[in-house]
């Protein structure tokens, strides 16, 4: 059984796939506060590079040099292999954000998502495993619940995605489980299933960035609040739930960057194992709350209007988040009214994204 990776867990060297990303871009920020070495590895065709430049900036000019970037795709061994041979010393653990998760696009590209998250998986995994690196965590998504039977979800509820999307991740976090079981004494892996990212870096300077009409309410909202769109459309309020509209488990993105480190430094300082965790706040806000929490922050108020629901909705979606403070001594810390400061800092300040 291989003992402890880190006598100094400041001196990790990481590699982060799609880094440059909405969340991936945090996180990078938080570990690199943190003392690490990062090398970012992103194909920027959902991420920019004023991202990176922005990290840089609110780390400081001693972190900054901690980060190295490269461009790549994670589907070519070759960029991958290069992305290991690049760093002085040996990648210690890789947090593998990189990937397709748009759940409608999904349904109209499947083959690229199982291409890109799937594929691209397998290739990472394999790269790192001719290379010693058995020190994993991954970016899954509580999309994989499909329907919940329950509310709260805990993570042995039943794995049953409804889209291509969920799908995907749902085959990844199986292969890492054959991964691991395949060689016990030597894997480190940590599935966190993200319920709700949002929000933003409470500088205002790194936040969502998303290409075209935004998929997700909160961001969507952020351009109304900022004038960039005329209305919110709430998709049904006949839902069975307290105001009929939908709710969900909302995370600030700076709590799920803080997840990502305690998951980390869990599996550089345990023996390895393979960890599920649900990163959830617990607490369920409808579709009104949160725009009233945006107009409370944004002090405008924010037009909406009642439309059919979406297809492929659940009423309610909410975590048990039990598990990841008992493992990790990890829970949420920001609330609603923080996560509309924030993403309103981004938008105010970045009308039209990294553009
Ligand atoms: C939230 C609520 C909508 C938009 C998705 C993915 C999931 C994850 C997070 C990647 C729902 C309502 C939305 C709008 C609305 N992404 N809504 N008007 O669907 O819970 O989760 O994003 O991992 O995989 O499935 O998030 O923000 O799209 O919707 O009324 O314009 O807001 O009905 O109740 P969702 P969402």
């Amino acid at each position: 059984m291989m003992g402890h990776i880190h006598t100094d867990e400041a001196m990790a060297e990481l590699l982060i796939t799609g880094g440059a990303g909405f969340i991936g871009s945090h996180t990078s920020l938080c570990l690199l506060q943190d003392g690490h070495h990062l090398l970012v590895f992103d194909d920027f065709s959902n991420s920019s590079h004023l991202a990176i430049n922005r990290v840089r900036q609110l780390a400081g000019k001693e972190a900054a040099s901690r980060l190295q970037l490269m461009e790549g795709d994670i589907r070519s061994s070759a960029q991958l292999d290069k992305a290991f041979a690049a760093r002085r010393s040996k990648i210690d653990a890789v947090i593998h954000f990189a990937g397709l998760k748009s759940v409608g696009e999904s349904t109209l590209k499947p083959l690229s998502y199982w291409d890109v998250n799937v594929n691209g998986s397998r290739c990472l995994l394999d790269t790192m495993h001719r290379h010693g690196c058995k020190t994993l965590v991954f970016s899954s998504t509580a999309t994989i619940y499909g329907f919940p039977d329950a509310i709260p979800i805990p993570e042995d509820a039943p794995i049953k995605p409804i889209n291509p999307y969920g799908h995907t991740k749902a085959a990844v976090e199986q292969m890492l489980a054959d991964v691991q079981a395949s060689a016990p004494d030597e894997w480190r892996i940590a599935c966190l299933r993200y319920f709700n990212p949002v929000g933003a870096h409470p500088s205002g300077l790194i936040g969502e960035n998303p290409l075209g009409k935004p998929n997700n309410l909160f961001p969507y909202i952020c351009q109304v609040a900022g004038g960039l769109r005329p209305q919110v459309q709430v998709f049904g309020d006949d839902w069975p739930t307290p105001d009929g509209t939908g709710v969900r488990d909302y995370i600030h993105i700076q709590d799920l960057a803080e997840g990502h480190r305690a998951a980390l430094n869990c599996l550089l300082d345990e023996s390895p194992q393979r960890l599920t965790l649900n990163l959830g706040s617990g607490k369920g806000i409808s579709v009104l709350e949160m725009l009233r929490g945006m107009e409370s922050a944004a002090g405008r108020s924010i037009p909406y209007q009642i439309t059919e629901r979406r297809n492929g909705d659940a009423a309610a979606s909410v975590a048990d988040p039990n598990m990841a403070e008992e493992r990790l001594g990890w829970r949420t810390q920001r609330d609603l009214s923080e996560i509309c400061r924030d993403g309103w800092a981004w938008q105010s300040q970045n009308p039209n994204g990294y553009e």
